[in-house]
This record gives structure tokens, C-alpha cells and sequence, in this order.
């Protein structure tokens, strides 16, 4: 049943765009220009990948064998393929209303959209609760069998790999182009190439940890791992300490018992920046980039633990995977949007030549298509070799980028295991998945 987790992931997707092209819609009400290119890179994404390749595949496989095993769902298969043979031509429609939207005319273009979006996530609605359900029900082994291995083939010209490399940069170009308030904003992240194999050994270990806020004890006895090249989530709601041990790992929180242990050294009394010099690298909670600082500054600020000649290289370095960082580069940084100050947070942790990055919630208070492509960028890294410790409350995005996680609460880690693991616990999914 693969296919089902493959649509349900691209369910999610045009969730995402929907969400965010209804907050563009509003404020093209409330005045501001037409952001074309945007919206093209929309429409270009739902004509290529969802009235293309999305549909089709699930007319010509999954449709088709639920149709073959059951007579109870013909009508709403009929109600799902009208609303795909309807795709292209409300499409055309937007498009044409895009177009008389930039010469002036936007209120019928935002009403246009509303009603696409809505309708969308309506298909969507109608899909995952009742056909998916129902396609669970009533295949057969053998149909999953065909049916995933047409979701799954890597030659196929429609959903094979280099397909999905095409649709991948048509997604990226929509958060890439979306305005400021919701995406980048007109720049392009780029790709870093994938890296280093991981060695498995211990990069990390901490044992009986304990912080204290005068009398509040928030960590009682942490010991937990982290291996070179892991990329390990720390969930947990809110005020469970997940702040408090980043900090008391990187120094800056005194620990009042345990031992840290990292890259074979007992740094447990080590100052904090001597800490970061030993390639512990902090991008903090809530951002906390510095305002009137320009965005170079920033980073150099970053750098201030390295000798003054590789600063340079290592700054280019993050505007290759940072462009619109580049673009910036003498701005104030208080001036970027709030997905760009994540990133120049995460550059600045970069710039430290970290051997463990630890991210504090990275997600937090961005707009649902920026939340992805934050954990794309952890994504990256993480190919690239960088070993991670990601503390999150969403936990359902962290477990599943994560090699292994831990849970905590109240200042103690109640559960571990495989990212795979913790996302199918079923007390993990009540407690921080809301399932
Ligand atoms: N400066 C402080 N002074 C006193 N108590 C604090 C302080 N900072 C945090 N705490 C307490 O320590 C506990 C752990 O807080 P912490 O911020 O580490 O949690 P968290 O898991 O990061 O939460 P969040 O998800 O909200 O960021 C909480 O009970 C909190 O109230
Ligand atoms: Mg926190």
C-alpha cells in the first residue's frame, strides 16, 4: 500500500499551495500587486504534476480496480474523475483570469481562485476519507501489488525519478516566488551536492543530565546518543525542556549534574565558546538574528570562533544555498521575511563550521509551505553528512526526516527510537501527532 502513502503525501502538498495561495488571494483584496510569476509557477505546477501525472494514475489504477472489486463506490468515483476531466479546463480559465487580473480586474481573479482552492481541497476531503478508506477495504493483495508498482516505477515518463525531479522544481519554484510573507520571495534556494558517508560512531554522549531555573528542575537526568551523521529529533511539547537542553548542551545554561561527552572529550566543564570551537554550532529558538546587522554581519558573527581566512569561502559557501541571502547580503536582517531570518540563522550555524548543528525549532511561526521547506534544508544537510539535533514540536515532520528521536516530557525522555518507530507509536500519535 505504498501508493496510498505517495498520494497521501501529495495530498499534503496541494494542501499546502492551496492554504497559500487563499493567503496571497487576501491580500491581493487587501491591495497588493499581482504576483504573476507566482501564480504561473502555480498553474504550472498543478498542470504538469496534478492534471498530468496525479490523476491519471489514479483513474488508471487505483479508480479502476476499486471499480472492478466494488459496485458501492460508483458514485463517488464518477464525482472524482468529472472533478479530474474538469482539471485542465479550469486551469485555462485561471489562467486567462490571471491575465486580466494584471491589467486590473483582480476581484473576479480572487474569486476564481477561492473557488479552485476550495474545490480542490474538497476532491481532496472526498478522496482521503472516503475512497482511500474504501480502496483499503475492498482490494485484493495482487491489486496493491499493481498498483504500487505503477506509483513506485522509477522509468515511468510520468512518475518516474527524473519526473519527480521536474516536479520537485516546479513545487520549489512556488515557494521560491511567493511573496515574502508567505515563501522566499523571488530567489531560489539552491542544491548543495550530496556528501560524506556517515561514520556510525558516537559523535555525542551525554549522561544524567540536570538543569535548574533556580528551584524548577526542567532536565532530570538526560543520557541520550548521537552518532556521527545522525540526524537525531528531540519532540516534545511545549516546556518540556527540549530549549533547555539545547542550551545546556551548548553552554550557555549551566548544568547542575552529568557529563557531555563529545568527539571523544569530556567537555562538561568547557566555556561556551570554546564549546562552539569544538564545532557544537546553535541555531536558536525564535531566530534571534540581529536586526540592524546586516545579513553578512550576521554571518561573520557566526564565524567568530574560526580563523579570518576561510570566512569568506564559507560565506559564499551559504549563499549557494541560500541565494536570496546573497541577493540581501547589505540589507539589515531585520528586514527578511520570516523564512529567510530561519535561514540566515541556520547560515550562521553554518558558518561556524558545526560538526553538531543543533536546531531549535526551525519551523516555528512560519507559514505552512515555508515549515517544508525548512525541513528540506535539514533534508540537505543531512545528505550532505551533517550530523543534527532537531528539537521540534512538530513532531510528525521531525520523526520523519529523523534517524532516531526522542521524546520528552517534563524534563525527562520517556521514549526512544527509530524516526519510523516514534511516528507509528501509538502513544506518540496521540500525545504530538493530534491523531
Ligand atoms: N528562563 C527561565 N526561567 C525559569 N524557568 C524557565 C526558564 N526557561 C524555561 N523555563 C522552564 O523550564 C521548562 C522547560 O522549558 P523549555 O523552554 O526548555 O521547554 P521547550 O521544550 O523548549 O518548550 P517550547 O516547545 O515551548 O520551546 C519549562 O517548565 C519552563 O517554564
Ligand atoms: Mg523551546
Amino acid at each position: 500500500m505504498q501508493a496510498i502513502q505517495i498520494i497521501q503525501e501529495e495530498h499534503s502538498k496541494l494542501w499546502r499551495v492551496a492554504i497559500t495561495v487563499n493567503i496571497v488571494a487576501d491580500e491581493l483584496d487587501a491591495g497588493s500587486p499581482v504576483p504573476t510569476p507566482f501564480f504561473n509557477a502555480v498553474f504550472d505546477y498543478i498542470e504538469g504534476f496534478v492534471d498530468q501525472a496525479h490523476h491519471p494514475k489514479e483513474d488508471d489504477f487505483l479508480f479502476r480496480l476499486v471499480r472492478l472489486r466494488t459496485d458501492r463506490a460508483e458514485s463517488l468515483l464518477a464525482q472524482l474523475e468529472e472533478n479530474h476531466q474538469q482539471g485542465p479546463d479550469t486551469l485555462q480559465a485561471l489562467r486567462s483570469s490571471l491575465a486580466r487580473a494584471s491589467q486590473g480586474d483582480c476581484s473576479a481573479f480572487t474569486q476564481a481562485v477561492r473557488v479552485y482552492t476550495q474545490a480542490l481541497k474538497d476532491h481532496i476531503r472526498l478522496e482521503e476519507r472516503e475512497l482511500l478508506p474504501l480502496a483499503r477495504e475492498v482490494l485484493l493483495p495482487e491489486d496493491w501489488l499493481e498498483i504500487d508498482r505503477a506509483f513506485l516505477d522509477n522509468k515511468d515518463p510520468l512518475f518516474g525519478e527524473q519526473a519527480s525531479e521536474q516536479y520537485r522544481e516546479l513545487y520549489h519554484r512556488i515557494v521560491a516566488l511567493a511573496p515574502e510573507s508567505v515563501g522566499l520571495g523571488a530567489q531560489s534556494a539552491g542544491q548543495l551536492k550530496p556528501g560524506v558517508p556517515s561514520k556510525s560512531d558516537v559523535l555525542l554522549a551525554i549522561k544524567g543530565m540536570d538543569s535548574h531555573y533556580g528551584r524548577i528542575q526542567a532536565l532530570k537526568g538526560i543520557t541520550l546518543e548521537v552518532r556521527r551523521g545522525e540526524t537525531v529529533a528531540l519532540v516534545g511539547a511545549n516546556g518540556a525542556g527540549k530549549t533547555t537542553f539545547l542550551r545546556t548542551l551548548s553552554g550557555v545554561q549551566p548544568m547542575s549534574a552529568g557529563r557531555i561527552y563529545f568527539d571523544g572529550t569530556d567537555i562538561s566543564k568547557l566555556r561556551s565558546d570554546l564549546r562552539m570551537r569544538s564545532g557544537i554550532c546553535q541555531s536558536p529558538e525564535g531566530r534571534q538574528v540581529f536586526g540592524p546587522l546586516s545579513i553578512e554581519d550576521n554571518l561573520r558573527l557566526g564565524a567568530y570562533t574560526q580563523p579570518k581566512t576561510q570566512v569568506e569561502g564559507d560565506m559564499e559557501k551559504v549563499f549557494g544555498m541560500f541565494p536570496i541571502l546573497k541577493e540581501k547580503r547589505k540589507l539589515p536582517a531585520g528586514t527578511l521575511s520570516g523564512g529567510q531570518q530561519q535561514m540566515l540563522a541556520i547560515g550562521r550555524a553554518l558558518m561556524g563550521r558545526p560538526k553538531l548543528l543543533l536546531l531549535d525549532e526551525p519551523s516555528m511561526g512560519l507559514a505552512p509551505l515555508l515549515v517544508e521547506e525548512v525541513f528540506n534544508v535539514v533534508k540537505m544537510l543531512k545528505s550532505q553528512g551533517m550530523t543534527i539535533i532537531l528539537a521540534e514540536q512538530n513532531a510528525f515532520a521531525a520523526l520523519a526526516i529523523a534517524d532516531r528521536g526522542y521524546v520528552l516530557e517534563t524534563g525527562n525522555i520517556t521514549l526512544t527510537g527509530t524516526g519510523k518507530e516514534l511516528i507509528s507509536n501509538e502513544q506518540v500519535r496521540a500525545a504530538y501527532l493530534g491523531m
